[in-house]
């Protein structure tokens, strides 16, 4: 039980909220550690090569046999969905999901919470991506004030609540597996420690290059470039944060100010949705920030093109379908699923059984 009301709850800074969310939760970016992100990397590769391996698949099917999970999805998504299923199957859970609140009791007025601890009292686990930055929060805090507790290796823990994507502020879980990426990509000139990364897009309202930034304080000497049209630019409390733990950041006016020297190109779209004029059409890219054939020739031998997808027009169709090991935003989208199954692994505390099956000369 937690003994604070909802608001003063909401009210708190991310950084304090963090120390009452501990492990029980996976909410924001700053929850983690370069410990914790080493551990979750090697975990997801572990999940990966353990499911190839006879018998393997077999053995993460019996984990979370008799857990059931909730995707509630209600803003779009088909890869955060989807891998988050597929992550749930492989560890044996049962699933359900919401991706509308139209067809559930919200549409009667019933608030965020209340459904909230509905979930919980018939789920062991709650994914929900929402357009409020603050429903990830208010679904924790309800977990924790419900009675119903998980019994979880000797020690009883509020049903979990792993954000999808809250609004346009954080999207951990896509942080954790992009991080996964670069270090896998990186590993061959000494992983993540000392690169810089161009960020490209829509910095303003974009959620993945926010928790994206907001991991990279668990590195050294790395460098941002924020490549994107003025108002799309960063915004200044995240520039902040990345003031207060020293990693240097630059905003550039286009991509190709900065393609020789960096290590990694993330993309991403323009964020229409949330324009309050939002017309239903679409707001092209410009010029400068579309990825093209040309930028690919002048990026580094040894860095790559990542985006969290979807993606529109922000980068040149010819560069979809192109033998270049460099282009990594397919592989990035199947590292997704695995860094998902090494998160609710880890939640369940049966990331131990993972790494030993893993390890074990039988498998
Ligand atoms: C992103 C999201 O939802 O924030 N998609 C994803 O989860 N891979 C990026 C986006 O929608 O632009």
């Amino acid at each position: 039980m937690m003994e604070m009301t909802l608001a003063d709850f909401l009210s708190l800074p991310d950084a304090v909220k963090v120390r009452y969310i501990r492990d029980f939760a996976i909410l924001y970016s700053q929850q983690f550690s370069r410990e914790d992100l080493d551990a979750y990397c090697r975990l997801a590769d572990a999940c990966r090569f353990l499911h190839r391996q006879p018998g393997g698949a077999n053995v993460m099917s019996q984990l979370l046999r008799h857990r059931m999970a909730l995707n509630f999805f209600v803003q779009p998504s088909s890869r955060t969905f989807m891998s988050f299923n597929t992550a749930q199957a492989y560890l044996g859970m049962n699933r359900m999901s919401v991706r509308d609140v139209n067809i559930s009791s919200i549409s009667k007025g019933e608030s965020l919470v209340d459904s909230v601890r509905t979930f919980i009292s018939y789920v062991d686990l709650v994914v929900m991506r929402h357009s409020d930055e603050n429903a990830g929060a208010a679904a924790f805090w309800t977990a924790m004030q419900a009675h119903r507790r998980l019994r979880i290796e000797e020690q009883d823990r509020p049903v979990p609540i792993i954000s999808g994507g809250s609004g346009s502020q954080q999207h951990p879980t896509q942080a954790l597996l992009d991080i996964y990426t670069l270090d896998k990509a990186l590993e061959p000139i000494g992983g993540i420690d000392g690169k810089s990364f161009m960020l490209v897009g829509d910095l303003a309202r974009g959620r993945t290059v926010r928790s994206l930034s907001y991991l990279m304080k668990n590195y050294r000497g790395v460098q941002l470039f924020f490549a994107a049209p003025e108002r799309y630019q960063m915004r200044a409390d995240l520039l902040e944060f990345l003031d207060r733990n020293e990693i240097s950041w630059q905003m550039i006016g286009s991509i190709s100010e900065a393609i020789d020297v960096v290590d990694a190109v993330y993309m991403t779209r323009i964020q229409d949705e949330y324009d309050h004029l939002a017309t239903g059409k679409h707001v092209p890219a410009t010029k400068e920030f579309v990825f093209t054939m040309n930028h690919l020739r002048r990026m580094k031998q040894t860095a790559c093109l990542l985006h969290p997808l979807p993606k529109r027009d922000e980068i040149d169709p010819e560069v979809d379908y192109v033998e270049d090991p460099r282009v990594m935003y397919w592989r990035q989208e199947r590292n997704g699923m695995w860094m998902r199954v090494a998160i609710i692994a880890k939640l369940f505390k049966v990331d131990g059984a993972i790494l030993d099956a893993y390890e074990s000369d039988e498998m």
